[in-house]
């Protein structure tokens, strides 16, 4: 496996797969691995002749006094995770390789970047701003056939989508499921912030999505129970910023389910912002996925 920092050494490597015919995926993360972006390092290796890992902490998608300084960095452990998976070259170009000395493009995605993690009081569109400047950055520098992003960020996933969608990419992006510890929190670079106390209550969460799930398969249809329901199990956190049952492509509110929804939370415990969905079927049957082996009752019903 090849470790690359400059783009000029990353198209020589890529232009040279591209000649032999190989397809190119791309996993792009900002590093602090752990399963989860694992998982999206396997289905690429498993799907693509190249696999490109980028680990970039991108500044320009951090909020002013968010955890910009603070956030994980493991560099050499990443490169060994992501060569043990089956990674064919790491790009982790320093900033001003991303962000050179007068750069000053924002690409912007407008409407389903204002709600959710997104919504005014929060500032969260400059988030996406972000998120999406960089990423379509990487997609130009990659030219993958296929992009591979974690479910668990189900409003980036959808967001990408409509970049990649609007602007023509031709990078497939393609969304895999949530990893999740044998408790049910899903994994997140930012559960290290977690202390011994704040741990068993960031489970409200995925206990909240769960319990929501549980009473859709009995028959509760109403969003508006749903969410009481939900918000009963994330009153153990020490802030909600929001529960919703949402279309899964526009995000607009729904009142009822009739078809396939997002259920969707984020809350603080501690200072930690945790975010969690799933993916509810009104008639869903039970799935069993390799990073879900024993689902309860309750997740037949859903894919977070
Ligand atoms: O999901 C992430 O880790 C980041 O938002 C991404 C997609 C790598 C862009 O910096």
């Amino acid at each position: 496996m090849r470790t690359l920092t400059t783009l000029d050494d990353l198209r020589l490597e890529l232009d040279a797969a591209r000649l032999s015919g190989r397809s190119i995926g791309l996993v792009p993360t900002m590093g602090a691995l752990h399963e989860g972006h694992l998982s999206l390092v396997d289905r690429s290796v498993a799907e693509n002749g190249v696999t490109v890992v980028t680990i970039f902490v991108n500044p320009t998608q951090f909020r002013p006094g968010e955890d910009l300084e603070a956030y994980p960095r493991q560099l050499q452990d990443d490169i060994a995770l992501a060569s043990e998976r089956g990674a064919d070259i790491v790009f982790a170009p320093p900033v001003h390789e991303i962000y050179p000395d007068g750069y000053s493009t924002t690409v912007s995605v407008v409407g389903i970047t204002e709600t959710l993690c997104g919504a005014p009081e929060r500032r969260g569109h400059e988030h996406f701003d972000g998120v999406t400047t960089v990423v379509a950055k990487l997609f130009n520098m990659v030219q993958a056939d296929r992009a591979y992003f974690g479910q668990k960020d189900a409003q980036q996933v959808a967001v990408i989508r409509r970049m990649a969608t609007d602007l023509n990419f031709r990078t497939k992006v393609i969304a895999c499921p949530t990893v999740r510890e044998a408790d049910g929190l899903a994994l997140s670079s930012r559960n290290a912030y977690l202390t011994a106390e704040e741990r068993p209550r960031a489970l409200a969460l995925s206990k909240a999505l769960r319990s929501v799930a549980g009473a859709l398969s009995d028959g509760q249809r109403d969003v508006a129970t749903l969410s009481a329901i939900a918000r009963d199990e994330l009153s153990v956190t020490d802030s909600v910023e929001y529960f919703e049952i949402v279309d899964p492509d526009t995000l607009e509110p729904v009142s009822t389910i009739e078809r396939p929804v997002l259920a969707v939370t984020a809350a603080r415990v501690g200072k930690t912002r945790l975010i969690d969905n799933f993916l509810l079927e009104p008639h869903a049957t039970a799935v069993t996925t390799p990073t879900n082996p024993n689902p309860t009752p309750q997740a037949a019903h859903l894919q977070g």
